[in-house]
């Protein structure tokens, strides 16, 4: 058995036993009867299946999402490329505290390093770097992409997979308001000038899988997470009922859907914000990619006003998701050996 840094070994308590494999596992929701039934029974029955997977698990997946297969195809097929480029290339581009976008060969979760390495892009730097922002923004304008020179392809490829990724994305929010009895668009002003990101992850092989994690346990904190994975598997999620971690199976072309933070809040609880990790194995490496949808830079984000009465009262106090985005991305950075830089 090979060796690995400390900086990787999990406590014992989260260290990863062989997971739970459920017949069913998280709900999978096909996506195709928006396209193909106006029976509004139908989608009624579409939204409350999105309404129970939010409540009872914070995950799902879909298939026939409409998102074309070629585009995460070329995704994984120039982000492959990338990270097979020697260290010194791939630090060429690489984060730093001035600018969290770009390549990293170390990411740390609850104090643990993560068995990974990672590359950052914002979805549209128009929309952060706008001209319409308070001052008080400024630190954001710094989050700037940085491509490499090879392979050449893997800016259109990000730009044009977010894009599909982004319709998606609102699509899903709809669904997700409908199902919370509120209109479909009741979230989407929030996304004008969105802060969303994608990541792409590679998990190389890992000699000592028992013992590290490629993710350690967290919540995402943004509004909703559509992820995609490759065929070898990882990732876990930690079921709400009894507390098991249960292993998400590869399905071929569909996403994984989970809800981050913001809607847990948005909802006041209705819906949760499951915990969820990523375990590596001594054979295959991993890709996957996340696409965090956040919302714009001066979200004040607090229960929403419909779902909340005396009965009922609101279960957190409102925060700003800029400044706790910018914490989180930038002056942490400089503390990057403890802190927690998933977004
Ligand atoms: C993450 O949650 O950060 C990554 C998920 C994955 O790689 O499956
Ligand atoms: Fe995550």
């Amino acid at each position: 058995m090979g060796e690995i840094d400390g900086a990787f070994i999990q406590a014992i308590e989260h260290r990863p036993k062989p997971a739970i494999v459920e017949a069913e596992g998280i709900p999978l929701i096909d996506l195709s009867l928006l396209n193909t039934s106006d029976d509004p029974r139908v989608l009624a029955g579409l939204i409350a299946e999105i309404g129970d997977a939010c409540k009872n698990w914070g995950f799902f997946q879909v298939i026939n999402h409409g998102v074309p297969s070629g585009l995460l195809w070329g995704l994984l097929t120039a982000g492959k490329k990338f990270f097979d480029l020697p260290l010194q290339e791939k630090r060429k581009v690489r984060r730093d505290e001035d600018n969290p976008m770009g390549y990293f060969d170390t990411e740390h979760t609850k104090n643990v390093r993560d068995w990974k390495e990672v590359f950052y892009v914002m979805v549209d730097n128009g929309n952060v770097n706008s001209a319409s922002h308070e001052p008080a923004d400024q630190e954001l304008h710094k989050l700037i992409n940085q491509w490499p020179e090879y392979p050449p392809e893997l800016r259109e490829a990000c730009e044009e997979y977010s894009r599909s990724v982004e319709k998606l994305s609102y699509k899903l929010l709809e669904l997700i308001s409908m199902s919370l009895g509120l209109p479909a668009k009741r979230f989407n002003g929030f996304f004008k000038e969105q802060t969303s990101f994608i990541k792409l992850n590679h998990y190389p092989p890992c000699p000592t899988p028992q013992l590290a994690l490629g993710v350690g346990r967290h919540k995402d904190p943004g509004a909703l997470t559509v992820l995609a994975q490759d065929d070898v598997g990882g990732l876990e999620v930690k079921r709400k009922a009894n507390g098991e971690w249960i292993s998400v199976k590869p399905i071929p072309d569909s996403y994984i859907i989970n809800v981050g933070d913001i809607i847990k809040v948005w909802s006041n609880e209705k819906y949760e914000s499951a915990e969820h990790r990523v375990v590596v194995n001594s054979e295959k490496e991993r890709f996957s990619i996340p696409f965090f949808f956040n919302p714009s830079y001066y979200t004040v984000v607090k229960p929403i006003e419909e779902l909340i009465d005396d009965k009922n009262p609101a279960k957190y106090t409102e925060y700003n998701w800029g400044m706790f985005l910018r914490t989180r991305m930038t002056s942490n950075f400089k503390k990057l050996e403890v802190e927690n830089l998933q977004i």
